[in-house]
């Protein structure tokens, strides 16, 4: 047990250094809900955060300081490190404090929903960073490799530690939701994948009017080897859930409207929720004349983003189109939970956006990073050659090879 009082700035360095010796402790679906059952227990709760919290941001801090250094000094990645190291220190107090104290669980919520708050901006400011970076520095395939290894596992760890921040501050704050009463937390015990697919598709196609005036239809089927005739619903994050739909409802309706610009019809979009029994899986099909085959790693990528680079406090930019960070972080939360997001497409036609998520909430385990010599190694890979031959553009001049008759 750490004895210290003052958790000085000076001391930040030796907790990371002893925090990112653990390796952070993934939770089930099943732990998130018993958390929340009747017997939910806040002082437990509690007792695990304070040292949970700490173990993921030092791990996670431990990797922001691996970044290239033209990365790790631009102003916006020095202040989302700041942020890190001010919500580090202020769980920090609370690990000598008494957790049958109730004003100290009291405080602990509060300490949290600061944290939270002062995290909101770590995706467009991290982005920034990255911007700032791109513009002053020429980029090489190693360190886009390495800030695309470094940036999903700095996002999921955020997804993780405010899925953690989240469900505590929800459940212990002393208020039943009264939109939601049986989610726990932000997790619904029978979420209805249908009405997520409607709901994130109505607030795309709000978007997609204002913008473009018109947009394409929904066309939903759900198929269910099980239950015949009755409507899917898991065991999950419904917030989640809307937020990959959403972006993959806007990337459909932009590709719809780009490709039938003079056509009259749009072609509707079509999801199918099919439910099996390892995967809940719902594909979102489009015509919007879909990608080249060789693109589709790079739409993934944080580094390629198509889209021109918004800035913060922009209001003026398409609202279908930003960051080019919908692909990728959406991928990310899918993959939270132990499933997956992937495109196929064909180009000339259209595009099959799919989500893989576990069908059973027993599979639905936290998928997180550990810093670990591996992690670091990923770090240190240099340019090598390649060991495929680069195709020539020149035809090679087969005389040469003639033999002198
Ligand atoms: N269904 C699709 N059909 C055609 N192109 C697509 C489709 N989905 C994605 N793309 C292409 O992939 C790019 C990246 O998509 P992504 O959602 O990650 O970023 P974005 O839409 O550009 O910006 P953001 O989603 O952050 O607002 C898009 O700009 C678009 O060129
Ligand atoms: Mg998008």
């Amino acid at each position: 047990m750490l004895i210290s009082n003052v958790f000085s700035l000076a001391s930040v360095p030796k907790h990371i250094e002893h925090f990112s010796k653990f390796s952070p402790s993934p939770l089930s679906m099943k732990q998130f809900l018993d958390f929340g059952s009747i017997n939910a227990c806040e002082k437990t709760s509690f007792v695990f955060l304070r040292q949970e919290l700490p173990v993921r941001l030092s791990n996670i801090m431990k990797e922001i300081n691996l970044l290239p250094d033209k990365l790790l000094t631009t102003p916006s990645v020095q202040m989302v490190q700041s942020w890190y190291i001010q919500s580090l220190m202020e769980i920090l107090e609370f690990l000598d404090k008494n957790p049958d104290d109730h004003k100290i669980l009291g405080e602990f919520v509060d300490a949290l929903v600061t944290i939270r708050n002062r995290h909101n901006d770590v995706v467009p400011t991290m982005a920034q960073g990255i911007i700032e970076y791109k513009e002053a520095f020429p980029q090489d395939p190693v360190t886009n490799q390495n800030i695309q290894y470094f940036l999903d596992r700095f996002y999921m760890s955020r997804i993780s530690i405010r899925m953690l921040i989240n469900q505590h501050t929800l459940i212990f704050d002393g208020t039943a939701n009264p939109v939601h009463p049986n989610t726990i937390g932000s997790i619904d015990p029978h979420c209805q994948v249908g009405d997520v697919v409607q709901d994130a598709f109505h607030s795309a196609k709000m978007l997609c009017d204002q913008y473009y005036l018109r947009s394409p239809d929904l066309i939903l089927q759900e198929m269910s080897s099980k239950k015949k005739n009755h409507s899917i619903s898991i065991v999950y994050v419904p917030s989640h859930l809307y937020h990959m739909l959403f972006e993959l409802f806007k990337n459909a309706m932009r590709a719809t409207i780009e490709t039938h610009e003079s056509s009259n019809n749009l072609p509707p979009i079509r999801v199918m929720v099919s439910l099996g029994g390892e995967d809940m899986s719902i594909k979102v099909s489009d015509k919007g004349g879909g990608v080249p085959f060789r693109r589709i790693e790079n739409l993934f990528s944080y580094m390629y983003s198509t889209a021109p680079a918004p800035q913060i406090g922009d209001h003026t930019r398409p609202p279908l189109a930003g960051f080019g960070y919908g692909l990728p972080i959406s991928r990310l939360y899918a993959k939270y939970f132990q499933g997956d997001l992937q495109l196929y497409s064909m180009e000339g036609h259209g595009t099959d956006a799919v989500i893989y998520l576990k069908a059973l909430s027993t599979d639905s385990i936290e998928r997180l990073p550990v810093y670990n010599k591996t992690a670091l190694k990923n770090y240190k890979v240099s340019q090598e050659a390649d060991d495929w031959c680069i195709p020539s553009k020149e035809p090679l001049d087969l005389s040469n090879y003639k033999v002198a008759k």
